[in-house]
Protein backbone atom coordinates (compact mmCIF):
# COMPACT_ATOMS: atom_id res chain seq x y z
CA UNK A 1 0.00 0.00 0.00
CA UNK A 2 1.50 3.23 -0.87
CA UNK A 3 1.46 6.67 -0.64
CA UNK A 4 -0.70 9.34 -2.37
CA UNK A 5 1.81 12.07 -4.06
CA UNK A 6 0.16 15.02 -5.21
CA UNK A 7 -2.97 17.61 -4.53
CA UNK A 8 -3.60 15.05 -1.61
CA UNK A 9 -7.45 16.26 -0.24
CA UNK A 10 -6.45 15.25 3.61
CA UNK A 11 -3.99 14.42 5.34
CA UNK A 12 -2.93 11.15 5.31
CA UNK A 13 -4.60 8.83 8.34
CA UNK A 14 -6.74 11.86 9.20
CA UNK A 15 -10.50 11.30 8.00
CA UNK A 16 -11.20 15.40 7.50
CA UNK A 17 -10.17 18.34 8.73
CA UNK A 18 -13.23 18.48 11.15
CA UNK A 19 -11.07 15.83 12.86
CA UNK A 20 -8.22 16.60 15.63
CA UNK A 21 -6.76 13.09 15.18
CA UNK A 22 -5.98 10.56 13.04
CA UNK A 23 -7.83 7.50 13.09
CA UNK A 24 -6.51 4.83 15.48
CA UNK A 25 -4.89 2.07 14.07
CA UNK A 26 -6.47 -1.03 15.57
CA UNK A 27 -9.93 1.14 14.47
CA UNK A 28 -8.77 1.51 11.57
CA UNK A 29 -8.51 -2.19 10.39
CA UNK A 30 -11.47 -3.01 12.38
CA UNK A 31 -13.73 -0.78 10.33
CA UNK A 32 -11.87 -1.22 6.76
CA UNK A 33 -13.53 -2.37 3.81
CA UNK A 34 -10.92 -2.15 1.22
CA UNK A 35 -9.83 -5.64 1.30
CA UNK A 36 -13.37 -6.71 0.31
CA UNK A 37 -14.66 -4.29 -1.11
CA UNK A 38 -11.83 -3.48 -3.85
CA UNK A 39 -14.20 -6.40 -5.68
CA UNK A 40 -16.72 -3.62 -6.89
CA UNK A 41 -14.02 -1.33 -8.21
CA UNK A 42 -15.33 -1.71 -12.00
CA UNK A 43 -18.82 -1.15 -10.70
CA UNK A 44 -18.04 1.97 -8.51
CA UNK A 45 -16.19 3.27 -11.55
CA UNK A 46 -18.77 2.81 -14.51
CA UNK A 47 -21.47 4.21 -11.52
CA UNK A 48 -18.75 7.84 -11.32
CA UNK A 49 -18.34 7.88 -15.12
CA UNK A 50 -22.40 7.89 -15.33
CA UNK A 51 -22.88 10.32 -12.75
CA UNK A 52 -20.06 12.77 -14.07
CA UNK A 53 -21.66 12.65 -17.40
CA UNK A 54 -25.19 13.44 -15.76
CA UNK A 55 -23.73 16.68 -14.11
CA UNK A 56 -21.80 17.58 -16.94
CA UNK A 57 -25.25 17.45 -18.84
CA UNK A 58 -26.89 19.44 -15.81
CA UNK A 59 -24.19 22.27 -15.93
CA UNK A 60 -22.77 21.30 -12.50
CA UNK A 61 -19.48 19.91 -14.38
CA UNK A 62 -17.77 21.69 -17.14
CA UNK A 63 -16.80 19.74 -20.86
CA UNK A 64 -13.53 20.03 -19.70
CA UNK A 65 -13.66 18.89 -16.42
CA UNK A 66 -15.55 16.04 -17.45
CA UNK A 67 -12.76 14.88 -19.88
CA UNK A 68 -10.52 15.40 -17.04
CA UNK A 69 -12.11 13.41 -14.92
CA UNK A 70 -13.09 10.44 -17.71
CA UNK A 71 -9.42 10.28 -17.99
CA UNK A 72 -8.90 10.14 -14.96
CA UNK A 73 -11.11 7.50 -13.79
CA UNK A 74 -9.84 5.38 -17.19
CA UNK A 75 -6.34 5.29 -16.29
CA UNK A 76 -7.57 4.29 -12.70
CA UNK A 77 -9.58 1.70 -13.76
CA UNK A 78 -6.39 0.30 -16.02
CA UNK A 79 -4.23 0.39 -13.25
CA UNK A 80 -6.33 -1.81 -11.20
CA UNK A 81 -6.56 -4.47 -13.68
CA UNK A 82 -3.19 -4.77 -14.75
CA UNK A 83 -2.65 -4.99 -10.65
CA UNK A 84 -0.75 -1.59 -10.19
CA UNK A 85 -3.42 0.51 -8.43
CA UNK A 86 -2.12 1.06 -4.82
CA UNK A 87 -4.95 0.22 -2.83
CA UNK A 88 -4.40 2.42 0.75
CA UNK A 89 -6.38 0.83 4.02
CA UNK A 90 -6.17 4.26 5.41
CA UNK A 91 -8.49 4.93 2.75
CA UNK A 92 -10.83 2.58 4.43
CA UNK A 93 -13.24 1.21 1.18
CA UNK A 94 -13.04 1.51 -2.49
CA UNK A 95 -14.74 4.88 -3.03
CA UNK A 96 -12.50 6.93 -1.17
CA UNK A 97 -9.25 5.24 -2.77
CA UNK A 98 -10.88 5.78 -6.06
CA UNK A 99 -12.04 9.29 -5.19
CA UNK A 100 -8.67 10.37 -3.69
CA UNK A 101 -6.69 8.52 -6.21
CA UNK A 102 -9.01 10.73 -9.20
CA UNK A 103 -7.81 14.10 -7.31
CA UNK A 104 -4.38 12.94 -7.00
CA UNK A 105 -4.27 12.73 -10.63
CA UNK A 106 -6.51 15.66 -12.08
CA UNK A 107 -6.27 17.92 -8.73
CA UNK A 108 -9.61 20.30 -8.12
CA UNK A 109 -11.52 18.53 -11.05
CA UNK A 110 -11.70 15.32 -9.36
CA UNK A 111 -13.21 17.01 -6.28
CA UNK A 112 -16.01 17.86 -7.87
CA UNK A 113 -17.09 14.11 -9.04
CA UNK A 114 -18.47 13.77 -5.74
CA UNK A 115 -20.84 16.28 -5.93
CA UNK A 116 -24.57 15.47 -4.83
CA UNK A 117 -23.07 12.06 -3.86
CA UNK A 118 -23.15 10.26 -0.65
CA UNK A 119 -20.97 6.48 -0.23
CA UNK A 120 -24.30 5.86 0.81
CA UNK A 121 -25.75 5.78 -2.48
CA UNK A 122 -22.33 5.36 -4.46
CA UNK A 123 -22.26 1.68 -2.75
CA UNK A 124 -25.63 1.45 -2.82
CA UNK A 125 -25.35 1.62 -6.93
CA UNK A 126 -22.42 -0.55 -7.02
CA UNK A 127 -23.96 -3.40 -4.66
CA UNK A 128 -26.91 -3.11 -7.20
CA UNK A 129 -24.92 -3.20 -10.33
CA UNK A 130 -22.97 -6.36 -8.60
CA UNK A 131 -25.86 -7.71 -7.85
CA UNK A 132 -27.52 -7.52 -11.61
CA UNK A 133 -24.11 -9.41 -13.10
CA UNK A 134 -24.31 -12.18 -10.78
CA UNK A 135 -27.68 -12.47 -11.24
CA UNK A 136 -26.62 -12.99 -15.56
CA UNK A 137 -24.36 -15.34 -14.36
CA UNK A 138 -26.46 -17.15 -11.95
CA UNK A 139 -29.06 -17.77 -14.90
CA UNK A 140 -26.53 -19.05 -17.17
CA UNK A 141 -25.12 -21.51 -15.19
CA UNK A 142 -28.70 -22.95 -14.45
CA UNK A 143 -29.47 -23.40 -17.40
CA UNK A 144 -26.35 -25.14 -18.60
CA UNK A 145 -26.69 -27.32 -15.70
CA UNK A 146 -29.93 -28.17 -17.07
CA UNK A 147 -29.05 -28.46 -20.62
CA UNK A 148 -26.75 -31.39 -19.06
CA UNK A 149 -29.55 -33.17 -17.33
CA UNK A 150 -31.89 -32.60 -19.92
CA UNK A 151 -28.87 -34.13 -22.77
CA UNK A 152 -28.85 -37.54 -20.26
CA UNK A 153 -32.25 -37.53 -20.06
CA UNK A 154 -32.18 -37.62 -23.59
CA UNK A 155 -29.89 -40.07 -24.13
CA UNK A 156 -31.35 -42.65 -21.24
CA UNK A 157 -34.84 -42.32 -22.31
CA UNK A 158 -36.39 -45.60 -21.58
CA UNK A 159 -34.13 -46.76 -18.42
CA UNK A 160 -36.09 -47.79 -15.82
CA UNK A 161 -35.16 -47.33 -12.22
CA UNK A 162 -37.23 -47.78 -8.94
CA UNK A 163 -39.01 -44.71 -7.89
CA UNK A 164 -38.51 -43.61 -3.90
CA UNK A 165 -40.80 -42.46 -1.26
CA UNK A 166 -39.13 -42.47 2.01
CA UNK A 167 -36.06 -43.58 0.61
CA UNK A 168 -38.17 -47.11 0.56
CA UNK A 169 -38.91 -48.43 -3.31
CA UNK A 170 -41.97 -47.52 -4.37
CA UNK A 171 -42.60 -47.74 -7.95
CA UNK A 172 -40.74 -48.03 -11.34
CA UNK A 173 -39.59 -44.55 -12.88
CA UNK A 174 -37.52 -43.66 -15.56
CA UNK A 175 -34.79 -42.46 -14.93
CA UNK A 176 -35.42 -39.57 -17.41
CA UNK A 177 -38.26 -38.52 -15.63
CA UNK A 178 -36.33 -38.14 -11.86
CA UNK A 179 -33.72 -36.52 -14.14
CA UNK A 180 -36.05 -33.76 -15.28
CA UNK A 181 -37.55 -33.62 -11.60
CA UNK A 182 -34.60 -31.46 -11.30
CA UNK A 183 -34.64 -29.88 -14.19
CA UNK A 184 -37.99 -28.73 -13.62
CA UNK A 185 -36.42 -27.57 -9.64
CA UNK A 186 -33.97 -25.47 -12.16
CA UNK A 187 -36.47 -23.96 -14.47
CA UNK A 188 -38.03 -22.37 -11.23
CA UNK A 189 -34.56 -21.51 -10.10
CA UNK A 190 -34.23 -18.99 -13.34
CA UNK A 191 -38.06 -17.71 -12.88
CA UNK A 192 -36.99 -16.50 -9.33
CA UNK A 193 -33.88 -14.47 -10.79
CA UNK A 194 -36.09 -13.16 -13.44
CA UNK A 195 -38.83 -11.98 -11.00
CA UNK A 196 -36.42 -10.44 -8.72
CA UNK A 197 -34.90 -8.35 -11.44
CA UNK A 198 -37.70 -6.07 -11.38
CA UNK A 199 -36.60 -4.95 -8.23
CA UNK A 200 -32.92 -5.37 -8.28
CA UNK A 201 -32.65 -3.21 -11.47
CA UNK A 202 -33.51 0.18 -9.98
CA UNK A 203 -31.27 3.28 -9.67
CA UNK A 204 -30.06 3.90 -5.93
CA UNK A 205 -27.90 7.09 -6.94
CA UNK A 206 -29.04 10.45 -6.35
CA UNK A 207 -30.52 9.59 -3.00
CA UNK A 208 -27.88 11.27 -1.23
CA UNK A 209 -26.75 10.27 2.01
CA UNK A 210 -29.97 9.62 3.22
CA UNK A 211 -32.46 12.58 1.93
CA UNK A 212 -31.84 13.30 -1.58
CA UNK A 213 -29.98 16.58 -2.68
CA UNK A 214 -30.20 19.75 -3.56
CA UNK A 215 -28.97 19.57 -6.81
CA UNK A 216 -31.07 19.51 -9.84
CA UNK A 217 -29.90 15.74 -11.00
CA UNK A 218 -31.33 13.55 -13.51
CA UNK A 219 -31.46 10.51 -12.03
CA UNK A 220 -33.57 9.36 -15.06
CA UNK A 221 -30.55 9.38 -17.49
CA UNK A 222 -27.89 7.87 -15.08
CA UNK A 223 -30.67 5.61 -15.29
CA UNK A 224 -30.81 5.16 -18.62
CA UNK A 225 -27.10 5.36 -18.96
CA UNK A 226 -26.72 2.22 -16.49
CA UNK A 227 -29.58 -0.16 -17.93
CA UNK A 228 -31.84 0.72 -14.84
CA UNK A 229 -35.44 -0.01 -15.73
CA UNK A 230 -36.19 2.86 -13.15
CA UNK A 231 -35.04 5.23 -9.81
CA UNK A 232 -35.77 4.71 -6.64
CA UNK A 233 -38.71 6.95 -4.95
CA UNK A 234 -37.51 7.16 -1.57
CA UNK A 235 -34.20 7.98 -0.74
CA UNK A 236 -34.23 6.71 2.53
CA UNK A 237 -35.27 3.24 1.61
CA UNK A 238 -32.25 3.78 -1.47
CA UNK A 239 -29.80 4.03 0.73
CA UNK A 240 -30.36 1.38 3.35
CA UNK A 241 -32.11 -1.19 1.19
CA UNK A 242 -30.44 -4.73 0.12
CA UNK A 243 -33.49 -6.87 -0.03
CA UNK A 244 -32.80 -6.89 -3.61
CA UNK A 245 -29.42 -8.17 -2.52
CA UNK A 246 -31.15 -10.81 0.09
CA UNK A 247 -33.46 -11.81 -2.60
CA UNK A 248 -31.15 -12.95 -4.78
CA UNK A 249 -28.89 -14.42 -1.80
CA UNK A 250 -32.56 -16.96 -1.34
CA UNK A 251 -32.46 -17.06 -4.89
CA UNK A 252 -29.06 -18.61 -4.61
CA UNK A 253 -29.48 -20.61 -1.23
CA UNK A 254 -32.72 -22.76 -3.46
CA UNK A 255 -30.40 -23.87 -6.12
CA UNK A 256 -27.61 -25.06 -3.19
CA UNK A 257 -30.94 -26.56 -1.81
CA UNK A 258 -31.44 -28.33 -5.22
CA UNK A 259 -27.65 -29.32 -5.76
CA UNK A 260 -27.17 -30.72 -2.54
CA UNK A 261 -30.52 -32.65 -2.97
CA UNK A 262 -29.02 -33.66 -6.69
CA UNK A 263 -25.26 -33.96 -4.68
CA UNK A 264 -26.95 -36.62 -1.79
CA UNK A 265 -28.59 -38.63 -5.01
CA UNK A 266 -25.67 -39.30 -6.76
CA UNK A 267 -23.58 -40.30 -3.32
CA UNK A 268 -26.48 -42.61 -2.25
CA UNK A 269 -26.55 -44.18 -6.05
CA UNK A 270 -22.88 -44.61 -6.24
CA UNK A 271 -22.07 -46.33 -3.57
CA UNK A 272 -21.78 -49.96 -3.37
CA UNK A 273 -24.95 -50.17 -1.97
CA UNK A 274 -27.21 -48.65 -4.90
CA UNK A 275 -24.63 -48.76 -7.61
CA UNK A 276 -27.35 -47.14 -10.06
CA UNK A 277 -24.36 -44.47 -11.24
CA UNK A 278 -20.90 -44.59 -12.40
CA UNK A 279 -19.37 -40.85 -11.17
CA UNK A 280 -16.77 -40.08 -13.62
CA UNK A 281 -13.41 -41.11 -11.77
CA UNK A 282 -12.13 -37.74 -13.10
CA UNK A 283 -14.64 -36.39 -10.29
CA UNK A 284 -13.61 -38.46 -7.69
CA UNK A 285 -10.60 -38.81 -5.10
CA UNK A 286 -8.97 -42.15 -4.09
CA UNK A 287 -7.94 -42.56 0.27
CA UNK A 288 -4.64 -42.03 1.61
CA UNK A 289 -5.25 -45.73 4.08
CA UNK A 290 -7.91 -47.47 1.61
CA UNK A 291 -6.72 -48.39 -1.76
CA UNK A 292 -9.75 -49.45 -3.20
CA UNK A 293 -12.18 -46.25 -2.12
CA UNK A 294 -13.25 -44.05 -4.98
CA UNK A 295 -14.66 -41.01 -2.62
CA UNK A 296 -17.61 -38.78 -4.44
CA UNK A 297 -16.24 -35.64 -3.10
CA UNK A 298 -17.48 -33.20 -5.53
CA UNK A 299 -20.83 -33.84 -4.13
CA UNK A 300 -20.25 -33.99 -0.93
CA UNK A 301 -18.47 -30.52 -0.54
CA UNK A 302 -21.34 -29.13 -2.53
CA UNK A 303 -23.78 -30.51 -0.39
CA UNK A 304 -21.49 -29.07 2.39
CA UNK A 305 -21.14 -25.76 0.96
CA UNK A 306 -25.03 -25.07 0.76
CA UNK A 307 -24.61 -25.11 4.14
CA UNK A 308 -21.79 -21.98 3.91
CA UNK A 309 -24.39 -20.60 1.56
CA UNK A 310 -27.53 -20.89 4.03
CA UNK A 311 -24.84 -19.30 6.40
CA UNK A 312 -24.25 -16.47 4.41
CA UNK A 313 -28.10 -16.04 3.73
CA UNK A 314 -29.13 -15.92 7.42
CA UNK A 315 -26.32 -13.78 7.94
CA UNK A 316 -27.69 -11.00 5.40
CA UNK A 317 -31.51 -11.65 7.27
CA UNK A 318 -29.93 -11.20 10.59
CA UNK A 319 -27.15 -8.05 9.43
CA UNK A 320 -31.02 -5.86 8.60
CA UNK A 321 -33.63 -7.05 11.40
CA UNK A 322 -32.44 -4.75 13.64
CA UNK A 323 -31.42 -1.64 11.69
CA UNK A 324 -33.21 1.53 12.07
CA UNK A 325 -33.07 4.11 9.05
CA UNK A 326 -31.29 5.07 6.82
CA UNK A 327 -27.82 3.98 6.46
CA UNK A 328 -25.85 2.04 9.16
CA UNK A 329 -22.02 1.48 9.19
CA UNK A 330 -23.47 -2.55 9.69
CA UNK A 331 -24.44 -2.61 6.21
CA UNK A 332 -20.70 -2.84 4.82
CA UNK A 333 -21.01 -6.40 6.42
CA UNK A 334 -23.20 -7.55 3.31
CA UNK A 335 -20.46 -7.50 0.95
CA UNK A 336 -18.09 -10.62 2.30
CA UNK A 337 -21.45 -12.62 2.47
CA UNK A 338 -22.48 -11.31 -1.26
CA UNK A 339 -19.39 -11.99 -2.93
CA UNK A 340 -18.20 -15.60 -1.15
CA UNK A 341 -22.39 -16.66 -1.77
CA UNK A 342 -22.50 -16.35 -5.29
CA UNK A 343 -18.86 -17.47 -6.05
CA UNK A 344 -20.16 -20.74 -4.03
CA UNK A 345 -22.93 -20.90 -5.77
CA UNK A 346 -21.42 -20.83 -8.86
CA UNK A 347 -18.54 -22.63 -8.52
CA UNK A 348 -20.96 -25.70 -6.99
CA UNK A 349 -23.00 -25.48 -10.32
CA UNK A 350 -19.75 -25.59 -12.37
CA UNK A 351 -18.20 -28.35 -11.39
CA UNK A 352 -21.72 -30.02 -10.82
CA UNK A 353 -22.37 -29.80 -14.12
CA UNK A 354 -19.00 -30.79 -15.53
CA UNK A 355 -19.47 -33.80 -13.41
CA UNK A 356 -23.01 -34.62 -14.85
CA UNK A 357 -21.39 -34.68 -18.24
CA UNK A 358 -19.79 -37.97 -17.37
CA UNK A 359 -22.26 -39.60 -14.93
CA UNK A 360 -23.48 -43.03 -16.66
CA UNK A 361 -26.12 -45.22 -15.20
CA UNK A 362 -25.79 -48.87 -14.56
CA UNK A 363 -29.27 -49.53 -16.48
CA UNK A 364 -29.16 -53.57 -15.20
CA UNK A 365 -28.36 -53.13 -11.63
CA UNK A 366 -30.93 -49.93 -12.17
CA UNK A 367 -33.68 -52.76 -14.13
CA UNK A 368 -33.34 -55.37 -11.69
CA UNK A 369 -33.74 -52.90 -8.35
CA UNK A 370 -36.95 -51.71 -9.86
CA UNK A 371 -38.20 -55.14 -11.03
CA UNK A 372 -37.30 -56.71 -7.49
CA UNK A 373 -39.83 -56.62 -4.84
CA UNK A 374 -43.33 -55.23 -5.14
CA UNK A 375 -43.12 -51.95 -6.80
CA UNK A 376 -46.21 -53.36 -9.39
CA UNK A 377 -47.93 -53.81 -6.12
CA UNK A 378 -50.15 -49.96 -7.36
CA UNK A 379 -50.92 -51.23 -10.63
CA UNK A 380 -52.20 -54.95 -9.42
CA UNK A 381 -54.69 -52.64 -7.09
CA UNK A 382 -55.32 -50.36 -9.97
CA UNK A 383 -56.03 -53.32 -12.33
CA UNK A 384 -58.73 -54.81 -9.94
CA UNK A 385 -60.23 -51.15 -9.67
CA UNK A 386 -60.43 -51.22 -13.54
CA UNK A 387 -62.89 -54.41 -13.20
CA UNK A 388 -65.03 -51.65 -11.22
CA UNK A 389 -63.88 -52.88 -7.61
CA UNK A 390 -63.55 -49.92 -5.53
CA UNK A 391 -59.79 -48.70 -4.24
CA UNK A 392 -60.01 -49.26 -0.88
CA UNK A 393 -61.34 -53.33 -1.78
CA UNK A 394 -58.51 -53.33 -4.30
CA UNK A 395 -55.62 -51.73 -2.21
CA UNK A 396 -56.79 -54.55 1.00
CA UNK A 397 -56.60 -57.86 -1.57
CA UNK A 398 -53.53 -56.26 -2.79
CA UNK A 399 -51.81 -55.85 0.76
CA UNK A 400 -52.87 -59.19 1.53
CA UNK A 401 -51.63 -60.90 -1.67
CA UNK A 402 -48.20 -59.04 -0.97
CA UNK A 403 -48.25 -60.76 2.61
CA UNK A 404 -48.73 -64.22 0.92
CA UNK A 405 -46.14 -64.01 -1.77
CA UNK A 406 -43.56 -62.38 1.30
CA UNK A 407 -44.53 -65.44 3.27
CA UNK A 408 -44.07 -67.55 0.35
CA UNK A 409 -40.71 -66.21 -0.31
CA UNK A 410 -42.05 -65.15 -3.82
CA UNK A 411 -42.41 -62.00 -6.17
CA UNK A 412 -45.50 -60.82 -7.39
CA UNK A 413 -45.10 -61.61 -10.62
CA UNK A 414 -44.15 -65.61 -9.66
CA UNK A 415 -47.85 -66.04 -8.57
CA UNK A 416 -50.21 -68.22 -10.57
CA UNK A 417 -54.00 -67.05 -11.48
CA UNK A 418 -55.08 -69.34 -9.15
CA UNK A 419 -52.97 -67.91 -6.44
CA UNK A 420 -54.69 -64.41 -7.29
CA UNK A 421 -58.34 -65.83 -7.43
CA UNK A 422 -58.20 -66.98 -4.05
CA UNK A 423 -57.76 -63.00 -3.05
CA UNK A 424 -60.26 -61.82 -5.81
CA UNK A 425 -62.52 -63.53 -8.20
CA UNK A 426 -62.37 -60.79 -10.75
CA UNK A 427 -58.44 -61.65 -11.57
CA UNK A 428 -58.06 -62.85 -15.56
CA UNK A 429 -54.97 -63.72 -17.12
CA UNK A 430 -54.45 -59.96 -18.49
CA UNK A 431 -53.56 -58.68 -14.88
CA UNK A 432 -49.87 -60.37 -15.77
CA UNK A 433 -49.51 -57.60 -18.66
CA UNK A 434 -49.90 -54.73 -16.09
CA UNK A 435 -47.44 -56.36 -13.61
CA UNK A 436 -44.64 -55.64 -16.55
CA UNK A 437 -42.55 -53.03 -15.77
CA UNK A 438 -42.55 -50.95 -18.85
CA UNK A 439 -45.74 -51.32 -19.47
CA UNK A 440 -46.10 -50.40 -15.73
CA UNK A 441 -44.24 -46.93 -16.63
CA UNK A 442 -46.08 -46.43 -19.84
CA UNK A 443 -49.73 -46.65 -18.00
CA UNK A 444 -48.98 -43.53 -16.36
CA UNK A 445 -49.64 -41.35 -18.98
CA UNK A 446 -51.18 -38.61 -17.05
CA UNK A 447 -49.70 -35.33 -17.69
CA UNK A 448 -46.31 -35.33 -15.55
CA UNK A 449 -46.26 -38.87 -15.23
CA UNK A 450 -43.38 -40.83 -16.02
CA UNK A 451 -44.61 -42.51 -18.89
CA UNK A 452 -41.94 -42.40 -21.96
CA UNK A 453 -44.25 -40.84 -24.07
CA UNK A 454 -44.84 -38.15 -21.69
CA UNK A 455 -41.25 -37.91 -20.88
CA UNK A 456 -40.17 -37.29 -24.31
CA UNK A 457 -42.68 -34.65 -24.90
CA UNK A 458 -41.37 -32.81 -21.25
CA UNK A 459 -38.06 -33.34 -22.78
CA UNK A 460 -38.72 -31.20 -26.08
CA UNK A 461 -40.82 -29.09 -24.07
CA UNK A 462 -37.70 -28.05 -21.68
CA UNK A 463 -35.72 -28.25 -25.22
CA UNK A 464 -37.08 -25.61 -26.76
CA UNK A 465 -37.14 -23.45 -23.53
CA UNK A 466 -32.88 -24.07 -22.86
CA UNK A 467 -31.83 -23.86 -26.77
CA UNK A 468 -32.13 -19.88 -27.23
CA UNK A 469 -29.87 -19.68 -24.36
CA UNK A 470 -26.98 -22.19 -25.06
CA UNK A 471 -27.10 -20.32 -29.18
CA UNK A 472 -26.57 -16.93 -26.65
CA UNK A 473 -23.97 -18.26 -24.59
CA UNK A 474 -21.72 -19.52 -27.35
CA UNK A 475 -21.76 -16.34 -28.98
CA UNK A 476 -18.47 -14.07 -27.63
N1 LIG B 1 -17.71 0.97 2.95
C1 LIG B 1 -19.04 1.41 3.16
C2 LIG B 1 -20.01 0.25 3.03
O1 LIG B 1 -19.65 -0.72 2.48
C3 LIG B 1 -19.41 2.45 2.18
C4 LIG B 1 -20.44 3.40 2.65
C5 LIG B 1 -19.93 4.14 3.80
N2 LIG B 1 -20.77 5.18 4.21
C6 LIG B 1 -20.60 5.77 5.40
N3 LIG B 1 -21.38 6.72 5.68
N4 LIG B 1 -19.68 5.36 6.23
O2 LIG B 1 -21.13 0.30 3.47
Amino acid sequence: MSKIKKNQAVPKGKWSGRFAQGIDPLALRFTQSISFDRRLYRQDIVGSLAHAKMLKKVGILTSAGHRKIQRGLTAILNEIEAGRFPFQEELEDIHRNIETSLISRIGAAGGKLHTARSRNDQVALDLRLYCREEAGRLLGAVADIETVLLGKARQFLGVVMPGYTHLQRAQPVLFSHHLLAYVEMFERDRARVRDAWGRLNILPLGSGALAGTTFPLDREFVARELGFDDVSHNSLDAVSDRDFAIELAAVGSIVMMHLSRLSEELILWSSTEFDFIKLPESFCTGSSMMPQKMNPDVPELVRGKTGRVFGHLTALLTLMKGLPLAYNKDLQEDKEAVFDLFDTVNSSLRVMTALLEGIRPNVPKMAAAAGDGFLVATDLADWLVKTGLDFRSAHEATARIVRHALETGKDLRDLSLADLKKFSPRFTAEVFRALDLKVAVNNRRVTGGTATANVLKEIKRLEKRLAPLSIQKKRP
